[in-house]
């Protein structure tokens, strides 16, 4: 006989307890989980836009874009009522849009569908969400209580921060977020890169990074997804991702508001680090929402590499 519901429910540890036995502000709590749970609804739009691929390929392409902005929909749609969230700003939006009374505690950036490119070769893609206390136009260290990705792979996982160590969740079939890794922190040193951008478009001295990391035997690991090539350095618990100023774009491709800012948030409190080559990704101030930014990100060991040999 199998252990009995009881012992089974005594074991697991789902996000919601998690976050109670960590002391997370009920508010932020339930916002978290709002959240969690729009990650099931974005996964389903990624199974239901995928069939409807098949052997669609000329609308390939607009399907992409609908893809995109129908997980915006549903995140915002979902923020909207959730009485927690004043204004929201996101990577398919112009511009920041007030979702709430304007009394509501928090504020909520996303890249809600990160890699849509990646869709139709069944590669894995995410979700990225920042949540701010305060305005989103400031300097991330000040303003930002929480991040949170979730990698749509073989396995539906979310790492969450509220400040108090990053901690893995995968989803099981009962449609519930279980505790998976908790307190993950990276070592000093890892073994893997993710080089983005084009070679022939990079700066003699970011060139000459990469060169050093192969030189270091260095494993190339890039599928051309920020979340699934951000997740597996936590998970490996070492390397760096970087995609920085190019010849052609000196702020690289990134989106410091909705990409860089919540990971960077939860590289540090898995004792990494995150750069645009000079100052921490935590420390630019967002002059605007769409700016972009150079980054280095990853353990400890090779960002510093990087800042010594772009200074
Ligand atoms: P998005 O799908 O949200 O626009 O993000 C795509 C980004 C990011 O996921 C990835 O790291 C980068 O694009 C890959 O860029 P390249 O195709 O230039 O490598
Ligand atoms: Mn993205
Ligand atoms: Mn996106």
């Amino acid at each position: 006989m199998g252990e009995g519901i009881s012992d089974y429910t005594k074991n697991i540890v789902d996000l919601r307890r998690h976050m109670w036995l960590e002391g997370v502000e009920v508010e932020l709590r339930r916002l978290i989980w709002q959240i969690a749970i729009v990650g099931k609804y974005i996964s389903a739009k990624i199974h239901e836009s995928n069939r409807k691929l098949a052997g669609l390929k000329n609308v390939y392409g607009d399907d992409q874009l609908a893809l995109d902005r129908v997980s915006d929909d549903i995140m915002r749609n979902k923020l909207q009522f959730s009485g927690f969230v004043r204004e929201y700003a996101s990577e398919e939006l112009e511009d920041i849009v007030k979702i709430g009374t304007g009394k509501e505690k928090y504020i909520v950036t996303a890249d809600p569908l990160d890699g849509s490119s990646l869709v139709d070769s069944n590669l894995a893609i995410g979700t990225i969400i920042g949540i701010h206390k305060d305005s989103v136009l400031d300097v991330g260290r000040k303003t930002m209580v929480a991040a949170l990705y979730i990698t749509y792979g073989p396995l539906i996982t979310m790492i969450y921060s509220a400040g108090r160590g990053a901690h893995e969740f995968v989803l099981d079939r009962e449609g519930e977020y279980v505790l998976s890794q908790e307190n993950i922190r990276l070592k000093e040193k890892g073994s893997i890169f993710s080089p983005g951008g084009l070679r022939r478009d990079w700066m003699p001295e970011h060139l000459k990074f990469v060169e050093q990391l192969e030189k270091d035997g260095y494993k190339l690991r890039y599928s051309g997804g920020f979340v699934p090539d951000i997740n597996q350095i936590i998970i490996k618990r070492g390397g760096v991702f970087t995609y920085p100023a190019l010849k052609n774009s000196p702020q690289g491709k990134l989106r410091l508001l909705f990409e860089l800012q919540p990971m960077a948030f939860i590289m540090e409190q898995a004792g990494g680090q995150a750069t645009d080559g000079n100052e921490d990704i935590l420390s630019i101030k967002v002059e605007n929402i769409n700016q972009l930014s150079p980054v280095y990100i990853g353990s400890s060991a090779e960002v510093q590499l990087a800042k010594q040999m772009l200074s």
